[in-house]
């Protein structure tokens, strides 16, 4: 009972020190004499966003430590079949953890058994999978997808009140991330949830843009083509690229961004934050992904055999409108 009472207290002071964000310091030399190199094998989803882009670096830096690491790299492409053979790559190399991004939280449980059986332990980070077998990881530590669409509703509620728009129907146009992917159903989750609480909010239309500028740009064209602008009131895009690619379909289009349609975005990016500071979009939502030394220091716990709880969220829960955005642009990555 004592025993089990300590390995409960050592689970939540570890998923305490990795939800606050595990910004580990570089690793000393005794540390590293510790133990051998280990293997790293991280299965990055591809590099559709900012976002991304920024989430691989902090990886690449957390584990840019060669006394330590070997850290293997592979970008999946947001291509679901090309990311599940790289995942068997990695077991038959026998690396020594294996790092996932899963594109899509479906269709893993064949896989990831088999990187169970091979002993290799499986860490996810970002995005989830969908399985009834929690024993195919070792421990998740990515964002709360559904808080953040939750958020988004509530942060465009408050500002339409103070528009004094709050009291007729609007239009929703709602741009989602690849579906299937967990921040896609998160994010989709709520942002229905909270339309679907408000009986002002219309949704209107629903499609993917799946998270690139360049297939927001098209899908928002695509919108502009068949709805008069007098139809769309908002816009919410689940990231901020697809934002960036609506707002050159409007410019196009002689539509003034965050003036004659409200945009939401997620995110909150570097541009993104300018880009609110300058009106082009409303609001921002935070969503961290600086991932790379909480997901070392997860290693580190492992390979000093700690036993990790499931699941952590990471802190988020800011916003970037009007008020804040021009102070925080430098703060962002
Ligand atoms: O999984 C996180 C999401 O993936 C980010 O919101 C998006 O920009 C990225 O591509």
């Amino acid at each position: 009972m004592k025993n089990k009472l300590l390995l409960l207290i050592l689970i939540l002071i570890v998923n305490i020190l990795l939800a606050c964000g595990g910004d580990g310091k570089a690793i000393s030399d005794s540390e590293a004499k510790k133990s051998d190199v280990l293997v790293i094998g991280f299965v990055q989803v591809g590099a559709e966003s900012a976002w991304r882009m920024a989430n691989t670096e902090s990886f690449k830096e957390a584990f840019d430590f060669k006394q330590r690491y070997d850290f293997r790299f592979f970008d999946s492409q947001n291509n679901p079949t090309l990311q599940q053979t790289a995942v068997y790559d990695f077991i038959a190399q026998e690396v020594d953890y294996i790092i996932l991004a899963p594109i899509e939280e479906y269709g893993w449980d064949e896989i990831l058994a088999e990187a169970r059986d091979a002993g290799i332990p499986v860490i996810l980070t970002d995005r989830m999978i969908e399985t009834d077998d929690d024993s195919l990881f070792v421990t998740w530590v990515g964002g709360d997808f559904l808080k953040e669409g939750l958020d988004a509703i509530k942060w465009l509620e408050n500002y339409l009140i103070s528009i004094g728009r709050d009291n007729k129907p609007l239009n929703v146009f709602h741009m989602q991330g690849t579906i299937g992917s967990s921040p896609q159903l998160g994010r989709t989750e709520g942002i229905s949830t909270g339309i679907a609480n408000n009986e002002n909010l219309i949704l209107k239309a629903q499609e993917t843009g799946d998270f690139t500028i360049a297939k927001g740009q098209e899908v928002m064209e695509q919108w502009l083509r068949n709805y008069p602008l007098s139809k769309i009131d908002i816009l919410i895009a689940e990231n901020d690229d697809m934002a960036f690619g609506a707002i050159r379909a409007m410019q196009a289009f002689g539509i003034k961004p965050g003036e004659d349609i409200i945009i939401i975005s997620f995110d909150a990016g570097k541009e993104a934050v300018q880009a609110v500071a300058d009106g082009l979009i409303n609001c921002t939502i935070e969503s961290n992904p600086i991932h790379g030394r909480r997901v070392r220091q997860i290693v580190e716990f492992l390979d000093a055999g700690a036993i990790l709880g499931k699941r952590s969220y990471v802190n988020n829960g800011m916003f970037f409108d009007i008020n804040n955005a021009a102070d925080e642009v430098i703060n962002r990555f």
